[in-house]
Parts: C-alpha cells; structure tokens; sequence
C-alpha cells in the first residue's frame, strides 16, 4: 500500500513578510490553514499513513495544529528537516518512514479538486507517476514536454517554455526514489531539484503521467495564495 509525505518546510520567500514569524503552510487558504488542502487531498485517496517534513523553527506549530491525526482520518509521524537543501533532499528524510513501500509526495502548497484515488489505486509500482495542469504561466513551474503521449522532458522554470503543462506538487515513487536522490547532484541555486529526480525516471522509461482538468493551484506567491483562497471559497458555496 501506498504513503504520504506532505513536505511543509521552506522559509516561504516569496509570501514575505507573511511568512517572517510562521511557516507558509500553516497561512490560510480562505477558511482553513494551507496544509489541510493536501492532508484531505491524500486522506481522500485513500492515503493515511503520512508523514509531514517541516522546518526546525516552526515544528511545534504543526504538532500543535495537527496533532496525531485522529481528526483527519490519518495518522501523522513528523520529521524536521534542520536545513534547506531543496524538496528532493526533503523528501530524502521519508526513507526510513517509506521502507519498501510507494509514496505518494504532495507539496504542502499544492490545492487540488482532484480525487487521487483511482490513481493510487492503479499506481504501476514499477515506476513512478506525475499530474500535469496546462496553465497560462508556465514559467513559474516545472514544464513537460510531451511526444506521443510520452513525456520526454521536464525543464524546471524555463525561460522558453516549450508547452503550457505545467507539472504540479504531486507525485507518485516506487521505491527506487531513495537511490535516484542519492545521485542527484545540487542545482546552481543549490538545491537537490525534484525534477531532476522525475528526469531520472523518465530517462529510464518508467514515468507515466495524466493530464488534470480540474482546478489545480499552488498558494505560494501572493496572486496564487488569493486565487486558490477565491477557489475555496467559492467551491464551499
Ligand atoms: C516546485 C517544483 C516545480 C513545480 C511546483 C509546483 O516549485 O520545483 O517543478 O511545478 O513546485 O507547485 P517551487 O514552487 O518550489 O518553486
């Protein structure tokens, strides 16, 4: 079966000074704190096993908000990742919480109507999965290049984008992921880059993907955080 990591760290550079004395994913999105989105977003799944990654400072905050999971209809094991290093070096930390299992890795940012569960469901273990939303601005994301409905590519935040699918803050690792983090090498801005992982996976034949057609947001500048409040909003009425 497959677990959940939610990873909640980062300092939240771009929702300053918001995010000057509390995590990013502890902001609301409209009526609730932010990491409640991709707690139901993989409770909903079917996913309850979970572990949230968070920085040291502000670790007790989400101990305090979350607690075990028992209101969630989950059960939460936490981890603090003690200094930035980029979301693959993040996600380094679930290894031993994973073992052999699959996971399903969801950014504490990411906002989605969409139900996971036939994907978690069908989830080919050989391999690994990414969900692809076609956007109006695509520079701000990891970009996927698509050939006979194969992606081939993915640049992250490219200056030329060569499509509009942005990949979103989901993915599913068969248990290969530890190793393919492990030779990943830092990017110029000094981080372990997610999408050098995904590249990986696609450069051995073993990525799928689908295509996602319901809302889908990130909320972590401060136009996105407003557009995925105004989603919310509106989705409760
Ligand atoms: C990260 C990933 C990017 C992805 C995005 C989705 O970017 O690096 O590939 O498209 O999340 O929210 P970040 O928002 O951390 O800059």
């Amino acid at each position: 079966c497959m677990k959940g990591v939610i990873l909640a760290g980062g300092f939240g550079t771009r929702l300053q000074p918001m995010t000057n004395v509390t995590n990013k994913h502890l902001l609301p999105v409209y009526d609730k704190p932010m990491i409640y989105y991709p707690i139901e977003t993989l409770v909903s799944a079917g996913i309850t096993d979970i572990l949230i990654v968070t920085g040291s400072e502000h670790a007790g905050d989400f101990l305090n908000l979350l607690g075990d999971g028992e209101n969630f209809g989950c059960n939460f094991t936490y981890k603090v990742q003690k200094d930035a290093g980029g979301i693959a070096a993040a996600l380094a930390l679930a290894e031993n919480f994973a073992g052999r299992d699959s996971i399903a890795v969801i950014l504490g940012d990411n906002i989605y109507d969409f139900d996971f569960k036939n994907s978690v469901e069908n989830f080919d273990e050989s391999g690994a999965e990414i969900f692809l939303k076609e956007v109006e601005d695509p520079k701000r994301f990891g970009v996927a290049t698509i050939e006979k409905d194969i992606v081939t590519e993915i640049v992250e935040k490219p200056k030329n984008p060569k499509t509009n699918f942005a990949v979103t803050g989901i993915y599913f690792y068969n248990y290969l992921v530890w190793q393919v983090i492990e030779k990943i090498v830092p990017s110029e801005r000094g981080e372990k880059e997610i999408t050098d992982v995904n590249n990986w996976y696609i450069e051995h034949g073993l990525m799928r993907h689908r295509i996602i057609e319901e809302f889908w947001s990130d909320a972590g500048t401060p136009d996105s955080l407003l557009k995925s409040s105004n989603h919310i909003k509106n989705r409760e009425k």
